[in-house]
């Protein structure tokens, strides 16, 4: 039997997958590495972790394995948008910047300035947000002026570790879409947002498509991992497309809801020419003649876990759901909005903050968890709404994370989504996007759908309630002037942070 490797290159940790032939999970290995913070705001990897804890990995899987050489190809999925540039030797120069480093709201305002809001939407398809990879290079530009005379090159995460591991530089459309340098829709590099950016042209690597081979495995890795020089190397992609493909969006029609530290609502999209005006991200899927559509909560699973590490430590997340459960729709008259980091669909606002509303002297503490879980399934619902209000037909939600190993959760999202629900039979999260596009690559299936028709199973279907569906319709109504309601307020408490 023939084996393919999925590399997740997470923000906490690397998850490898030994995935067979026939699609089931034989093994995997996860080894993480830390994060600095060292100013507020900031969050920075070392490249080289990520390298070291990857090879690691690997190596203890192949130790597992009686005949390693059986590993036929291994593709990379990876944390979007993080910055690491490269000097002329292609060594790191710095720290990678990562997606979620909020360092550079001004050089966000610069690229609006620079492009102009119509014209960005255009030509990247996306607006200019902290995370994005563009206003990261223009910071080092400003602040950093010796390290960027020196980049010859800049990468994304899983594009260095793939550079270390098989030795060719380039990155794929799914990942460079997070650029705000692509232009999403033509798939080649925007001269214009170099330009009028200064950004010179020369940084931006070869683009690739995600199941496309970009080496083998480099000898003296070889002997650190114990996987063969004949094992193949396709590019990957971006963790959320790989997350997709993990779970079989790749056709229209399909809609993922991903509940992590942050939530995800990602819509697939067979064309690359509708508008958006910047509301939602618009990237290129792993398949690269397809799209996706996203908005992100930027604290989901987050929110649920600080509001029980503050208030419920004592007891289990069992034990706090169950008490979520015996409350009631709408949580007795309890609205929470969860941006207790800030936002981004569909308000980017980096500002603003969460809030309770209609609190009274009867809540129990399980209506505040009932009215957390609420509040964060309301806020993926906006962006449902933002893809309904285009003319995206919503019945389907293939839901993973957090929010899919709960019963309450999921029969509380197909009430809010008004839409069935499916779970994954099992769920591996982005490294079965890698497997299935290094199945692709090795030449085991002709396309990504048909591969992941085999390696991806549903299980249990969660449909609509029309009573609560009606409620939650009301209360949405109400969730939604939660943010012009308390903006102002944030923005001025912001001085006392
Ligand atoms: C997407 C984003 C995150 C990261 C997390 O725009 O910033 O989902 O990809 O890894």
């Amino acid at each position: 039997m023939n084996y393919v490797v999925g590399v997740d290159l997470g923000t906490s940790a690397v998850k490898v997958l030994l995935v067979s032939k026939t699609g089931q999970v034989v093994d995997e290995v996860s080894k993480d590495y830390p994060l600095y913070h060292d100013k507020p705001g900031y969050s920075e990897q070392d490249p080289e972790d990520w390298v070291k804890q990857t090879k690691c990995a690997l190596k203890e899987l192949t130790d597992r394995m009686d005949d390693p050489s059986l590993i036929e190809g291994l593709s990379l999925s990876g944390q979007m948008h993080g910055l690491v540039l490269l000097d002329e030797n292609d060594q790191p120069l710095r720290r990678a910047i990562l997606w979620n480093d909020t360092r550079t709201t001004a050089e966000c305002r610069e690229i609006e300035q620079n492009v102009g809001l119509e014209r960005l939407y255009e030509l990247t398809k996306n607006p200019a947000l902290e995370g994005f990879t563009l206003p990261k290079l223009l910071w080092v530009k400003k602040h950093e002026p010796e390290i960027f005379k020196k980049a010859k090159v800049f990468l994304l995460p899983k594009d260095y570790v793939r550079y270390a591991l098989a030795g060719d530089i380039s990155m794929d459309f799914s990942d460079a879409a997070g650029t705000l340098l692509l232009n999403v829709a033509e798939k080649t590099w925007s001269e214009e947002m170099c330009e009028k950016n200064g950004i010179p042209r020369s940084l931006c690597p070869t683009l690739v498509g995600s199941d496309q081979q970009t080496g083998t495995i480099l000898a003296d890795v070889a002997n650190e991992t114990g996987l063969s020089t004949s094992c193949k190397v396709f590019a990957g992609g971006a963790d959320n497309a790989c997350g997709a493909i993990g779970a079989g969006i790749l056709e229209d029609g399909l809609t993922l809801s991903s509940t992590g530290t942050s939530g995800v609502v990602l819509s697939y999209e067979a064309t690359g020419d509708k508008d958006f005006q910047g509301q939602v991200h618009y990237f290129n899927h792993g398949d690269p003649s397809a799209f996706y559509t996203m908005g992100v909560t930027l604290a989901a699973g987050y929110s649920l876990s600080w509001f029980k590490d503050t208030f419920a430590k004592d007891i289990s997340f069992e034990e706090l759901i169950t008490e979520a459960k015996a409350s009631t729709v709408g949580a007795k008259g309890l609205l929470f909005s969860p941006y207790i980091v800030g936002e981004r669909t569909p308000y980017p606002d980096s500002a603003i903050r969460a809030s309770f509303i209609g609190m009274q002297a009867n809540h129990t503490r399980g209506d505040f968890a009932r009215a957390v879980i609420e509040g964060i399934t309301f806020s993926l619902n906006e962006s449902v709404e933002i893809f309904r209000r285009k003319g995206k037909h919503i019945s389907k939600v293939v839901a993973i994370g957090g929010g899919a190993k709960s019963d309450l959760w999921l029969q509380m999202q197909a009430d809010i989504f008004n839409a069935d629900v499916v779970t994954l039979a099992n769920e591996q999260g982005p490294g079965m996007g890698a497997a299935i596009i290094a199945a692709v690559g090795s030449g085991w299936y002709p396309t990504l759908a048909d591969c992941a028709k085999d390696f991806v199973a549903y299980t249990k279907t969660y449909h609509p309630i029309q009573e609560n569906v009606e409620k939650y319709q009301r209360i949405f109504e109400l969730y939604q002037q939660i943010y012009p309601s308390t903006k102002q307020l944030n923005h001025d408490l912001a001085a006392f942070r």
